[in-house]
């Protein structure tokens, strides 16, 4: 199988994992490319659940080699937690879990900087608090550390020296907080540095090493399009790339090697956090379809908001991913609803548009302009092909086909791994 990227198409929790741990078994390699432990991807495998928030989804298929790309900030505490417990649950990640020396970390005062600063502008953003945004304006203040400097004691000394005196003065100064002490802090870095040394590599020359010997590589992308820090709906993002862009520059892949594009849409809308949301439901109804889909989140466990399908930013995605095939998810949770809602247009101050806005304030005013469609009562867990769907639910699924131009080729009714259709 040639390499594939399997992303997110909405703002997230589109339930990527799954189908990531399907892929993953026609792969030899799974690799991360942005994003940190922001990311919670939930595989339910032998009625065992796993949520993944730094170690990719692939690590449950014994034999696949899991990279954790440079474009990964990677909380050093978070990682040994889930590699300890997967170890507790019986799943070694030794020899098969490769971090690249590139990727930046996320350090205690990221977490803190990221409260801080959601504190102060009265949660603007809705944030995980994971310490993402800090971690990667440093990276690109040129003032961040890497995994390469944690695993050498006398660089991270050294870097922490440097560094530590600006960052104290922000906490105090811009946000009345307790400084960092520096002796503590390096007895973290030392001790974390110590733990995963042996998992820390050179993962661009490896990455290119492997497909030069024929091996193929799945990208694992967090978060979603509409939630790029280019391309979503800024401000209210994430601080990296997960759009198909962002494969190159997380792992050292040349684009033209990325290869076929697997965009993950679910059947409806949910998004967690701040920011516009044309079809957002904020009636009892998106409660309900909450409840439904179990829309709580797998790393904060807040609410999600939920809403219906909304074919014009689905478009959009499609469009900026170069999508090739779609991974339908969550459409058993649709079971029940009397009728079914696709958002097909905009319209904006009496104009109709097909269009995805950049600007959020018109964006958080479009109207969207909805075809209803029949829905299907029928429970439709366990049906595992296509043709044995309910009559309404194939013609939902063709429908979203043709307007979003691009065929659908998984379509997963259930959470467990063998809860998919593949046509
Ligand atoms: P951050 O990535 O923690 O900085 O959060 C920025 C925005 O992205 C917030 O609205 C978060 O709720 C959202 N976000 C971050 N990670 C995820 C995710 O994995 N799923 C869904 N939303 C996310």
């Amino acid at each position: 199988m040639p390499n594939v990227v399997v992303l997110g198409l909405q703002w997230g929790d589109e339930g990527k994992a799954r189908f990531i741990d399907y892929l993953a078994s026609e792969v030899d390699i799974v690799a991360r490319y942005q994003g940190g432990s922001n990311a919670g991807h939930t595989v339910v495998c032998d009625g065992q659940k796993f949520i993944f928030h730094l170690v990719p989804s692939g690590v449950l298929r014994p034999g696949k080699v899991n990279v954790v790309g440079n474009g990964v900030v990677i909380d050093p505490e978070e990682l040994m937690k889930e590699i300890d417990e997967l170890k507790a649950r019986g799943v070694s990640v030794n020899d098969r879990l490769l971090v690249s020396d590139r990727a930046q970390v996320v350090l205690p005062y990221h977490k803190r900087l990221d409260a801080a600063q959601e504190k102060k502008s009265g949660g603007k953003i809705g944030t995980t608090l994971r310490g993402i945004g800090p971690a990667y304006s440093h990276k690109y203040l040129r003032i961040g550390m890497r995994m390469g400097d944690i695993i050498r004691p006398a660089r991270a000394k050294a870097l922490l020296k440097e560094q530590l005196p600006g960052i104290n003065a922000v906490l105090k100064k811009i946000y009345g907080q307790k400084a960092v002490s520096e002796a503590s802090l390096l007895k973290f870095l030392l001790s974390y540095g110590k733990k995963l040394k042996s998992f820390v590599t050179d993962t661009t020359y490896y990455l290119n090493e492997q497909t030069e010997a024929g091996k193929s590589i799945l990208f694992e992308g967090a978060q979603a399009t509409l939630l790029d820090i280019d391309f979503g709906t800024y401000p209210y993002v994430t601080s990296s790339n997960p759009s198909a862009g962002g494969v190159s520059t997380g792992t050292g892949i040349p684009p033209k090697l990325v290869g076929r594009v697997t965009g993950v849409l679910k059947a409806y809308t949910t998004r967690v956090g701040s920011g516009p949301f044309p079809t957002e439901l904020k009636s009892a109804h998106g409660q309900q379809l909450r409840e439904a889909g179990g829309e709580y989140g797998a790393t904060t466990g807040r609410p999600r908001r939920c809403g219906w399908l909304d074919a014009v930013a689905a478009r959009y995605s499609v469009m900026l991913n170069g999508v090739d095939e779609i991974a339908f998810s969550k459409l058993d949770v649709l079971s029940g609803q009397k009728s079914v809602k696709i958002a097909v247009a905009y319209s904006y101050r009496g104009k109709i548009t097909d269009r995805f806005p950049a600007d959020p304030d018109v964006l958080s005013k479009v109207k969207p302009i909805y075809e209803e469609m029949p829905g299907w009562s029928n429970e439709i867990r366990n049906v595992r092909e296509f043709k044995a769907l309910p009559a309404s639910a194939k013609k939902y699924v063709r429908r979203v086909e043709k307007l979003i131009g691009v065929p659908i080729k998984f379509i997963s009714v259930g959470e467990q791994r063998e809860q998919l259709i593949v046509r």
